[in-house]
């Protein structure tokens, strides 16, 4: 690839602990993972029956995504699954988020079942366990079937049981084997920055659009429960969220009412029905007459208890008050960072912000136990001499760690931690130029190098118990 963003220059203040006693702040059954998505790891767009989703028509949108890149190669683990899952034993973590293609599964969306789609992941399922690896499976990481945007897509209430008919699907036959589900991925990026702030696929800058969306994933959240429920009542069921760490830009009383305008609408629109059953107060008033239906039992049917949570976190959100649109609501009103270290993509780095979510939210609601799903550093370094030296990458995995430490010794249920990614990937809008990865992954030979993030990664993950 070419044009890479090169890495900003970071102080170099932090040692790497001892993984021996970085690891004692972490108690003997706390699972080590490590995550991907589908879209954008396992290219094969039109292998087996496969057909496009949202993201296979966008990405080929002019502008749309970097320099026109797109998942139909992406990391080839459609074939090198077994290398992969290989690299994880290696990495020593017990635990593979992962997510399953909805394309592949009922590649219409409705309709037709596609048995050689659940047959990839029945294969990539028993080579977890071959391997002593536990499997984290989300239902949806934004590959939504093509065929849907025909109805609306998420803008459609029926895409909400569709989705309940997919998960009926995958359970039936994967879910025997699945050590934990999540409905979602991040409903913050389907809803808002999907079809409010045009970013992701599909594209739409259209309110009205993005909050029927919200009540539509929403409603597929619990109508996705009900029959994972139905059909594997024993799989603990989750969803995982991007709540925004809201941090007000001053103390002022305008500050602090436009942080909790902000909450309200990047984090209660979610948390509020999935964990109280209703919508947020002010968030209704603010919205009048534009909110969607909420159909007579909906929120009854979002409102399920959930066995786990997942919390994707990567840097706060600071907001101030804007006069000028205080009668609106505060899509997105940003304040200044407090400092100027940040990833190659622009995140500003600052861990406190995950204890004062993970804090805040506890406060706000009664949360289940806490998984840390996704969380890590975007720094574009390439290997010299076959190394990767992303000192960078590893004290943000060092920071963050030590926070969540600090949590679990504050008492929070927080029991266990996915570093997003195994490997550098497909990373969305952005394409290949920006990477995530503990592995580098050379798009040109597929081939994978362990990054020294990765191996410190490895030497902590690995003085810990596996229970396969
Ligand atoms: C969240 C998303 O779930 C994942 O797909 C993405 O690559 C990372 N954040 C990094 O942006």
């Amino acid at each position: 690839m070419t044009d890479l963003k090169m890495s900003n220059p970071q102080p170099r203040n932090l040692k790497t602990p001892d993984a021996e006693k970085f690891a004692a702040g972490f108690p003997g059954d706390f699972l080590w993972g490590v995550a991907t998505a589908s879209y954008q790891i396992e290219g094969s767009t039109k292998a087996d029956g496969r057909k496009p989703s949202i993201w296979d028509a966008f990405s080929k949108m002019p502008g749309r995504v970097y320099q026109g890149h797109n998942g139909d190669v992406a990391c080839d683990h459609y074939n090198r699954w077994e290398e992969d899952l290989d690299l994880i034993k290696e990495m020593g973590v017990e635990a593979y988020r992962f997510s399953i293609a909805w394309p592949r599964i009922i590649p219409d969306g409705t309709g037709r079942i596609n048995e050689k789609g659940l047959d990839f992941y029945d294969r990539l399922i028993d080579g977890c366990k071959a391997r002593g690896i536990k499997t984290y499976a989300t239902l949806y990481h934004w590959d939504l079937p093509l065929s849907l945007m025909g109805e609306g897509g998420w803008a459609a209430r029926s895409t909400a049981y569709a989705f309940q008919r997919y998960a009926k699907v995958v359970m039936a036959r994967l879910g025997d084997r699945l050590d934990a589900v999540a409905t979602f991925n991040e409903p913050w990026c389907i809803v808002w920055l999907s079809h409010l702030y045009g970013i992701h696929a599909p594209g739409e800058k259209n309110m009205q659009a993005a909050l029927a969306a919200m009540h539509h994933v929403n409603l597929a959240h619990g109508l996705g429960v009900e029959a994972i429920r139905h059909v594997t009542p024993d799989v603990p069921v989750g969803t995982v969220i991007n709540a925004a760490s809201i941090i007000a830009g001053s103390d002022s009383p305008a500050d602090l009412a436009a942080a909790e305008r902000a909450h309200q609408f990047h984090n209660g629109a979610f948390f509020d029905p999935i964990f109280k059953g209703e919508y947020p107060q002010q968030f209704l008033e603010a919205l009048g007459d534009r909110m969607p239906v909420v159909e007579d039992g909906d929120l009854k049917v979002i409102n399920q208890k959930l066995d786990w949570w997942g919390l994707n976190y990567y840097k706060p959100d600071r907001v101030h008050d804007e006069p000028a649109r205080s009668g609106d609501f505060p899509w997105t009103i940003e304040a200044k960072p407090a400092s100027d270290v940040k990833t190659d993509i622009g995140w500003e780095v600052y861990a406190p912000g995950l204890k004062q979510l993970v804090e805040d939210l506890y406060r706000r609601y009664d949360l289940p136990d806490c998984y840390i799903t996704e969380n890590g550093a975007c720094y574009n370094m390439e290997p010299v001499d076959g190394e990767v030296d992303d000192q960078p990458r590893l004290d943000y995995y060092v920071q963050h760690l030590s926070v969540v430490a600090d949590l679990i010794k504050d008492g929070y249920p927080m029991k266990g931690y996915f570093a997003w990614s195994l490997m550098d990937n497909f990373e969305w809008a952005e394409g290949y130029r920006m990477r995530f990865g503990l592995v580098h992954v050379n798009y040109e030979t597929q081939e994978r190098t362990i990054k020294k993030s990765g191996k410190w990664y490895r030497e902590l993950a690995s003085l810990f118990p596996k229970g396969n």
